[in-house]
């Protein structure tokens, strides 16, 4: 998913989608990180004065929901499976690849926001073992060399 510049322009388009009213809180939130790829601190303060709702209780609402996402992510969503299956079969040194490759750690973004890398507990996807995501696209049977030439082919 390619990132967007976030705008106010943006996330009024978005609110113009639903109803004034506290029920669309959930749709507007969903509709944003759809649009922009997270909740940014300007989506929450427009929202608030759109729907008469505290930021805190926004963020509250928000933060009970694994889905909603809180800073910009990377042009490219790295996702390195570190589940029982993949963890037999080495997953961790894909993930200490991409680490190297990338300089930062899990659950961060480079400087440049192209990448962004997440561990992820199982995908379900066990008998392909280990298993890399990038954007939506399921690589299994990884290895260190491969996770470093899908980078470097990425970027
Ligand atoms: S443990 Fe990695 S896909 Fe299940």
């Amino acid at each position: 998913m390619a990132l967007r510049e976030i705008t106010n322009k943006d996330i009024r388009a978005v609110l113009k989608e639903h109803e004034q009213h506290r029920d669309s809180l959930i749709p507007i939130l969903q509709g944003i990180q759809k649009k922009l790829g997270y909740i940014s601190e300007e989506a929450v303060e427009v929202i608030s004065s759109h729907l008469n709702i505290s930021e805190n209780d926004i963020y509250g609402v928000a933060t009970f929901y694994a889905q909603f996402r809180f800073t910009r992510p990377g042009d490219h969503i790295v996702k390195v499976c570190q589940g029982t299956a993949c963890h037999v079969r080495g997953c961790k040194r894909i993930m200490n690849e991409a680490i190297k490759y990338l300089g930062i750690s899990a659950g961060e973004t480079t400087p440049d926001y192209k990448f962004s890398l997440e561990s992820v507990a199982c995908f379900g996807s066990c008998a392909l073992s280990p298993v890399v995501v990038i954007d939506d696209t399921v690589h299994g049977r990884m290895t260190a060399q491969n996770m470093k030439r899908l980078l470097k082919a990425i970027e």
